[in-house]
């Protein structure tokens, strides 16, 4: 190292805990066994937030938040801007990968119990990430203030207004007034860039921090076989992995991003009659489809609608709290519950995705999650015997 090299080392050195977090580093392993591919899923849902982070900020340099601006400030971005059509195609399809992934990384963590002692607190910020990924995916919608967007927004915080008693109280304040207007998207972008990151910044500095901390869980059917193999070194053996994992993530990312480049539509015209094709992103589309199959009427002075959107609240609920209902140690009885539960709830919410779309997209989503499972069984059928 040359002495200016070494001069700014030392300089550092005398000021920040460097030595310690080397240290540190230096004595991090990850478990060796047959399900290790998913520890990767964690990173690769953090390599698509930050593609995130990057193209949001590129495009936030000429974005108008305005109902007289927005559309043609988009289309400026694509039409003018160099690469302005690629920058925004990338965040686009980044978005859908980094919640697809963080809704893979969820069911895996789900279904190997790693939200276990002591990782209650890793599970329970990585829901409220899931949950704030869903509301920039929402507000994002919004953005480009075209027809898709404008009346999906206008049905989606409608269903907010059915929730009882805090419902009319809720629409007023997504929407910053009665109807969905200007003020609705400049109140989105500044949820979008402003408290949503804010939150994550902190939800995902905690979520890491305590992975780190705590090291990686193995589950508990692969504990005698790890406990019998030589753990991974973190640096440089499964860094160098995730680097891989994040180089093919780019190609896929970029090659999807050009090859179909997301469209822009038509600008949004709120006089118009509703859009015949009214669509939430795909991540919202069970709940979407469970809504519209519930009938008008009202019981109790209660909607119908609002009985799914309460039981969805719920679930959600139940979610966050899954690692308080279902502590070690194990049941059998525990065990097959938990894992039933996990299972309906999973083909219940691809199939009504699928249901929801009927169309090509669906076979699309169907083998897109078939494959992943396909790649992540052949990926762990082998397990190295070594760390290197
Ligand atoms: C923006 C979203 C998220 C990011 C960037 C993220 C990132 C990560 C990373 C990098 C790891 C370490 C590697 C790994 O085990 O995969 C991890 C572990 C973990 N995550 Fe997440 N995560 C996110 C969402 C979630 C969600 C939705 C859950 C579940 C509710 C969750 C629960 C956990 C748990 C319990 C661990 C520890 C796993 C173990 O020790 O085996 N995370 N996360």
């Amino acid at each position: 190292m040359s002495s200016a090299a070494n001069a700014v080392r030392d300089w550092l050195q005398a000021r920040l805990p460097l030595a310690e977090t080397q240290e540190f580093a230096s004595h991090k392993t990850v478990p060796v066994h047959r399900f290790m591919a998913i520890y990767y899923l964690g990173g690769m849902t953090l390599f698509f937030f930050i593609v995130q982070v990057i193209t949001g900020i590129l495009l936030m340099l000429y974005y108008r938040p305005s109902a007289n601006e927005a559309f043609e400030s988009v289309e400026f971005i694509m039409t003018t801007v160099p690469f302005g059509w690629l920058i925004r195609s990338l965040h686009s399809w980044s978005a859908n990968l980094m919640v697809y992934f963080a809704f893979v990384h969820l069911v895996t963590v789900y279904f190997t119990r790693s939200y276990r002692k002591p990782r209650e607190i890793t599970w329970i910020t990585g829901c409220l990430l899931l949950f704030v990924a869903m509301g920039f995916g929402f507000s994002g919608y919004l953005l480009p203030w075209n027809q898709l967007a404008f009346f999906a927004t206008r049905v989606g915080t409608d269903i907010a207004g059915a929730v009882p008693i805090v419902g009319e109280w809720a629409l007023r304040f997504l929407r910053g007034g009665d109807r969905v207007s200007g003020g609705t998207l400049s109140r989105f972008y500044g949820w979008h860039v402003a408290i949503l990151p804010l939150i994550t910044a902190a939800l995902l500095a905690g979520h890491l921090i305590l992975v780190q901390l705590q090291g990686m869980s193995t589950p508990e059917s692969e504990r005698k076989s790890a406990a019998s193999r030589r753990p991974m070194q973190f640096f440089p053996n499964f860094a160098l992995r995730d680097l891989f994992g994040w180089v093919l993530a780019l190609a896929v990312l970029a090659g999807a991003a050009a090859l179909f480049p997301w469209e822009l539509g038509e600008k949004a015209d709120p006089f118009a009659p509703a859009f015949a094709d009214i669509r939430p992103e795909w991540y919202f589309m069970f709940m979407f489809e469970t809504l519209k199959l519930v009938p008008g009427g009202e019981i109790f002075g209660i909607e119908y609608e609002a009985i799914p959107i309460l039981g969805f609240s719920l679930l959600g609920l139940l979610l966050v709290l899954v690692p308080f209902l279902d502590p070690e140690p194990t049941t059998p009885g525990r065990r097959r519950f938990f894992n039933g539960i996990g299972v309906v709830g999973l083909v219940y919410a691809v199939g009504m995705t699928a249901y929801g779309y009927r169309s090509l997209a669906s076979v699309w989503i169907v083998v897109g999650t078939a494959l992943l499972i396909l790649a992540l069984g052949l990926a762990t059928r082998r397990t190295p015997r070594s760390s290197t």
